[in-house]
């Protein structure tokens, strides 16, 4: 294992780009990142009854997401423990057991192996079938119906380990009485980019948003019509712990953000926030809009609105997951409405999916080619000007600002270099919500 903390200077914002390329950091990525951090596997909505799954990945590991016949919820590696086929193909259903294809071994939605071909003829009932069930994740556990996962059994709670991110994320599960549910199936698809471009992009980057989505902006089918370039309504905030957030907004008077949504949204938007104050406070209702935002290290959430997972699938690869993610009491023109905007916006031909997506791809060809691998990359922006805000869980800059990828890289190197959870820094949720605010 190398000590990567000489490929990283989070704090003057300078990155060895080998980091995006080298396939033995990336293993290492598997093992420490991907290996020990709580990673988003689902939404309770995709499984609601028992005997409900639903396929999804920790890493490059496949899994399956069960809600057992008793009700339970579990995340098990799905590989057959005969010779490692996957025990199930198919992306989601109601099963009471998943079949092997290869031999037939047979396992319940409880991980238990309840059918061996041949147990007695063959195996002369010497098999002990209690040593044998599917593998399970060391720990699972939910946050408003967002279902998470962890291989490490030393891990923090779930909830330590999102620490004040959950604050933001409320303001996209937790917006109106019944919570949200996942509409439809998941967008999936394949880029030749590293991982962290993606995930470092949707925690904080507000610079790009001129430049790289300009023209969509003037086709207006962007998912909102933005402020300026360099607006002050659109504060990066970094609540620590790699953690990013965009679109936030500290100034007198509600959110001018709230103007720049489609109509239809806006109107939907106005409509609820006396439920969104009474439900997360004066201090959430003024921000009103969803924000986007990256937990580290790869779950990101956009106000198109989507769940998104940037899978690793080898240095210079990325599989995306994207779920369109909405309130279960919105009405049938708003589900539509957000549905379209998700795909127009979002999905693999989006507009403005499109355009990120072949900047990342191009970030991550030069970090490879002979002459550009020796060139560092440069985070600078903002550096030493943010200040913890008394409003909001973090740390706030004058918008735009590298800050939060300043962070997410700092957070990669602590954890990729730390030899167990004892060694990572851990902060419970801190932040005590304001009763008021101007
Ligand atoms: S690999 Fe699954 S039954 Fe043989
Ligand atoms: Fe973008």
């Amino acid at each position: 294992m190398s000590n990567v903390s000489s490929f990283v200077d989070s704090n003057i914002g300078r990155i060895d780009r080998r980091i995006y390329v080298d396939k033995e950091i990336y293993d290492q990525e598997l093992e420490q990142i991907f290996g020990r951090c709580w990673l988003f596997i689902g939404h309770e909505s995709q499984i609601s009854k028992p005997n409900d799954f639903a396929a999804a990945y920790m890493g490059e590991d496949p899994v399956l997401l069960t809600r057992d016949a008793k009700g339970k919820l579990h995340a098990f590696l799905n590989m057959c423990r005969h010779r490692g086929n996957r025990i199930c193909r198919a992306d989601a259903g109601n099963a009471p057991s998943f079949m092997c294809t290869y031999h037939g071994w047979t396992f319940a939605t409880d991980g238990k192996l309840i059918g061996v071909p041949g147990y007695k003829e063959a195996y002369f009932e010497e098999l002990d079938r209690s040593q044998w069930g599917l593998v399970e994740a060391a720990h699972v556990d939910s946050y408003k119906g967002l279902v998470f996962a962890t291989w490490d059994k030393q891990a923090p709670t779930l909830k330590d380990f999102m620490g004040d991110m959950a604050w933001w994320l409320d303001m996209l599960v937790d917006r109106r009485e019944g919570g949200t549910e996942v509409l439809g199936g998941i967008h999936k698809w394949v880029i030749n980019a590293n991982w962290k471009f993606g995930a470092e992009n949707f925690g904080g980057d507000g610079y790009h948003f001129p430049i790289t989505h300009g023209s969509t902006f003037m086709r207006g089918n962007a998912p909102s019509r933005g402020p300026g370039i360099f607006s002050a309504n659109r504060h990066p905030i970094s609540p620590g712990k790699g953690n990013g957030v965009l679109m936030t907004y500290d100034g007198p008077g509600p959110n001018p953000n709230l103007e720049t949504q489609n109509p239809m949204l806006r109107n939907y938007m106005v409509q609820n926030l006396p439920e969104l104050e009474k439900r997360l406070g004066p201090a959430r209702a003024k921000q009103a809009i969803i924000n986007v935002a990256n937990m580290f290290p790869n779950f990101t959430w956009h106000p198109a609105p989507i769940l998104r997972m940037w899978h690793p699938r080898g240095p210079g690869q990325t599989e995306m997951w994207s779920y369109c993610i909405i309130d279960k009491a919105a009405p049938e023109e708003m589900r539509q409405f957000l549905r379209r905007n998700v795909a127009i916006s979002f999905g693999p031909s989006g507009a403005t999916e499109q355009d990120d997506m072949n900047n990342f791809i191009q970030c991550t060809a030069t970090a490879r080619t002979m002459a550009g691998k020796n060139y560092k990359m440069n985070v600078q922006l903002g550096v030493g000007r943010d200040s913890m805000s008394e409003v909001m869980p973090g740390k706030v800059s004058p918008s735009p600002s590298e800050t939060n990828q300043r962070s997410f890289y700092a957070r990669w190197t602590e954890v990729m270099d730390a030899p167990s959870w004892k060694e990572i820094s851990v902060e419970k949720p801190s932040f005590k919500e304001p009763t008021a605010v101007n």
